[in-house]
């Protein structure tokens, strides 16, 4: 009896001493992890990567002076980038009130697509992403409204300074003094009216997508009061127009911060948020990999433009309304003329993109694993691209393939919201299907 006592006691002891090495084995690489990103930081600080709380904001960069941000505006947003009932100049009448800002940027696809290229007016169909939309007959490939590069994502956008894969958007920061050449560009003329990017963008936006916001559809759909609400300081004349539509969906979209992400728990301080393969993928992340060298802001985005030779969009069968001419393969270049910026793109955020589906921006990879391997690989797969053109940092990393995989899983569920529901409203004033409201789609979405 005692002898056993003895024994039970020894095992006891043995356990907690392992425990005990365990837990200190796992906070070293906690230490470790958090020194290495506190060191790659632009700031010196892991801070530089914690994203505002739903109530703080207030606190992001880039809001517009003109633009602040408000509950009620991010409300109204949230309803206006699902309406399709604003969708009311479409190429043939069959397709009146179907498309949305959401037909080409879709929360469960990260916003993204769905499918390698966005369709708004001129698609019918949705699936269950956006993957099954395709064009409808009678629209021929250059009468739909979709762009010749895969559409970007919506989160985390508060951090762009200048929008666009082109950067071609808002009069500040990189686009400081080029009057000359946003004056001669065929949508950029509204950076003359001073708003930050979203604003400006969001302008065109509603001219370049077949969509009406004035007095009388903001009646019409039952908007009016929300409007009157969120903005009873802008005179009538810009209230109910695209300027006020405008201020609405910037003010959503800077709500789309995927602070529930388990990298964000885990820098907040719940160390195991993050299971031991994704905090070695974060490793490789910040070290070796040295993502951070373009990827450095704090959604891993960065206002930069950088080549690293991926392929067009219309390398990919079926890609619509663009070519191998198209301004848009040229990137920054495209927008400035200057030869020195061809091929490089917008560094763009990392946050949710699992779902994606298509990745870069000519949609040339399918998975976050290959486009690990790409980065891993450091060659570029565009021959149009001149090797001399490309970034200093996109050189082979030799990563063997269990970091491959780690690295991975850190893109795919440490940088993962899976809260991104609380994006998406129950339903928008028209009462219409969204985000597409065609017959297939309403289908698809189960409207009917
Ligand atoms: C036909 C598909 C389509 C529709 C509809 C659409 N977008 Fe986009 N969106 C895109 C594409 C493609 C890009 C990238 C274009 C580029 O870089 O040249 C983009 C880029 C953006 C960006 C820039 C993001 C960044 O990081 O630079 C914002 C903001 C945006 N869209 C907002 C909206 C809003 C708001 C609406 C509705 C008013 C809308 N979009 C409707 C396809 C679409
Ligand atoms: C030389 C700068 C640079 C480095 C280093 C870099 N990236 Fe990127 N990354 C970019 C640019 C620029 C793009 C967009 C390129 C394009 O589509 O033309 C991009 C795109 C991506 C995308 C696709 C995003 C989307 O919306 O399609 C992912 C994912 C990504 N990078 C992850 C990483 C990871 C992981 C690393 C480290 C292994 C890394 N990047 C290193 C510049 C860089």
């Amino acid at each position: 009896m005692k002898y056993t006592h003895f024994l039970g006691l020894c095992v006891a002891v043995l356990l907690v001493g392992c425990l005990d090495q365990q837990i200190s084995d796992e906070e070293v690489l906690d230490q470790q992890l958090l020194a290495a990103i506190s060191k790659t930081s632009i700031t010196g600080s892991f801070q530089h990567y914690v994203l505002p709380a739903d109530n703080q904001l207030t606190s992001l960069p880039n809001i517009d002076p003109a633009n602040p941000l408000t509950q009620e505006k991010i409300e109204l947003g949230k309803m206006l980038f699902f309406e399709t009932g604003f969708g009311l100049k479409p190429r043939y009448n069959e397709l009146t009130g179907t498309y949305s800002c959401s037909s080409c940027h879709v929360p469960s696809a990260g916003f993204t697509p769905g499918r390698f290229q966005g369709i708004a007016d001129g698609g019918i169909g949705f699936g269950y992403s956006g993957e099954m939309r395709r064009k409808e007959d009678q629209y021929g490939s250059t009468d739909v409204d979709a762009q010749g590069v895969r559409a970007l994502s919506m989160f985390n956008t508060a951090y762009v300074t200048n929008s666009l894969w082109s950067g071609t958007f808002g009069s500040q920061d990189n686009n400081v003094g080029l009057e000359a050449i946003w004056r001669a560009d065929t949508i950029a003329y509204v950076n003359d009216f001073g708003y930050k990017t979203l604003e400006t963008q969001n302008i065109e936006n509603y001219t370049i997508h077949r969509m009406t916001i004035n007095e009388e559809t903001i009646t019409k759909l039952g908007y009016k009061e929300l409007f009157d609400n969120a903005f009873p300081d802008l005179p009538k004349e810009q209230r109910y127009s695209p300027i006020g539509g405008s201020f609405a969906l910037s003010a959503y979209l800077r709500s789309l911060i995927t602070n529930q992400a388990p990298f964000q728990r885990y820098l907040r301080g719940e160390r195991s948020a993050m299971n031991d393969q994704e905090k070695k993928g974060a490793m490789l992340f910040f070290t070796k990999a040295n993502c951070t060298s373009c990827h450095n802001g704090p959604a891993f985005n960065a206002n930069t433009f950088q080549a690293i030779g991926v392929n067009d969009l219309a390398e990919i069968d079926g890609a619509l309304n663009t070519s191998k001419t198209d301004k848009r393969n040229f990137g920054r270049g495209g927008f400035t003329k200057d030869s020195r910026d061809n091929y490089r793109f917008k560094v763009p955020q990392l946050y949710n993109l699992r779902d994606a589906n298509f990745y870069f921006h000519g949609s040339s990879k399918n998975t976050l694993r290959e486009v690990v391997e790409y980065f891993n690989a450091g060659k570029a797969e565009n021959p149009n691209v001149p090797a001399d053109q490309l970034s200093s940092n996109f050189i082979p990393l030799n990563m063997t393939n269990q970091e491959i995989e780690d690295l991975t899983a850190f893109l795919k569920t440490a940088l993962f919201d899976p809260e991104f529901q609380r994006f998406i409203p129950d339903q928008v004033m028209s009462g219409n299907c969204f985000p597409n409201n065609d017959t297939w789609s309403k289908q698809d979405i189960g409207c009917n």
